[in-house]
């Protein structure tokens, strides 16, 4: 499958000269070529792998060949990112004019994709997914026109926690639809079944997003990855800013991919914790629904559940309030905590929708008495 990249990128992007320094050429020597301070840093921290501090990162490299290995992939198909933010906010600036052209995104979703749109000026079209959160293909299809360039879909889907079969993917991939899938897999190590990634084998028109913020437990380091054809990686690191990834965030995320068998088994726990805690909230009279997850959340129903959210968060247990979201009516997503903070979280659900209740009750009777006043 070919990519027509120059009708696809903004045409500015397309004809850009990016940043080129010495150093891109030269890493070696008396290196007085970028204003760094010569006298060193403030702080003594001296970096084993002679990345120094007083120096711009140039780890990058490194870097990819350990994601590579990791996904099975090749480093030219990588751009490293401040978190996969910044992959998403570049998918919008690399192929949306703006005022012009649009992205498509598939509430309930991750909001990011919209404000990221709002703020590089693409228009924004919701085709929400189906009941069961998935892809509504035939709207999808009929929403699609020439001046859509990027269709976001999260799998799984946050807040939603399902997958969006490889299938649906494939399907839309082979569609008469001519602009960038984004496929959003920051849950994925979660999930049961495996990375989408190696389509981008396949499908120059895809972007894969991944990041360390979730199944590796480092959102504090920032560090996320675009995995998509070589052609249009070029394009990503032209767009970036010449050291976007710091000489620590490089290191630490070098460390991590390391120990990938202890992001499996801390996978594993979460999965476990998140079982028990579901089951839980199952048997809790005031949940109306859990809605079954391939993340390290889940969506509870829940009557009252704004009020039930404020309250909970009153007490100092903070979930999130997505009721607002097509299919989401009355919903909470509930990140997976540690069995000590599930048990709060347990306890103080039910302290809260017994309270909350109570109140509807009152609230009830107080009106009843009323009307009958009235009536009289
Ligand atoms: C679906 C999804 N994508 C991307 C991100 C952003 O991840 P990062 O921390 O890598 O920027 C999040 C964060 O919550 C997310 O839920």
């Amino acid at each position: 499958m070919s990519l027509d990249l120059e009708r696809l990128i903004r045409p500015n992007i397309l004809n850009l000269v990016p940043y080129r320094c010495a150093r891109d050429e030269y890493k070696k020597g008396i290196l007085l070529d970028s204003n760094e301070n010569s006298f060193g840093s403030v702080l003594s921290v001296e970096q084993e792998d002679g990345q120094e501090l007083h120096r711009y990162p140039f780890a990058y490299a490194e870097l990819k060949k350990k994601i590579a290995k990791f996904r099975g992939i090749r480093v030219e198909q990588i751009f490293t990112g401040v978190g996969s933010d910044e992959a998403i906010d570049s998918t919008i600036r690399i192929f949306c004019s703006p005022g012009k052209e649009s992205i498509i995104v598939t509430p309930p979703t991750f909001s990011v994709y919209k404000v990221r749109g709002d703020i590089n000026d693409a228009k924004v079209i919701s085709v929400p997914l189906t009941p069961d959160y998935q892809l509504n293909m035939d709207k999808l299809k009929k929403a699609i026109t020439p001046e859509v360039k990027v269709i976001f879909i999260c799998s799984p889907g946050n807040p939603t926690g399902v997958r969006i079969p490889r299938e649906d993917i494939i399907e839309l991939l082979e569609s008469d639809y001519k602009g960038m899938v984004a496929l959003d897999e920051a849950y994925v190590d979660f999930s049961t079944s495996p990375s989408d990634c190696d389509l981008v084998d396949k499908y120059p028109n895809l972007v894969v997003l991944q990041t360390m913020s979730k199944s590796f437990g480092l959102a504090g380091i920032r560090l996320g990855w675009a995995i998509a054809h070589p052609s249009v990686i070029d394009v990503f690191n032209k767009v970036k800013t010449p050291y976007n990834l710091s000489t620590m965030t490089a290191k630490m995320g070098m460390d991590a991919l390391e120990l990938v068998d202890e992001m499996h088994q801390r996978v594993k726990q979460v999965q476990q914790e998140r079982d028990k805690l579901m089951e839980s909230m199952r048997q809790t009279p005031e949940v109306k629904n859990v809605r079954s997850s391939e993340a390290n959340f889940f969506l509870a129903e829940i009557e009252h559940a704004h009020e039930v959210y404020r309250m909970m968060a009153d007490k100092g247990v903070v979930v999130q309030y997505k009721g607002k979201e097509p299919h989401c009516k009355d919903c909470l997503r509930v990140t997976v905590g540690t069995p000590e903070e599930n048990k709060v979280l347990l306890e103080t659900l039910k302290d809260v929708c017994k309270l909350v209740a109570e109140q509807h009750a009152d609230d009830a009777t107080e009106n009843k008495t009323k009307k009958r006043k009235t009536d009289q």
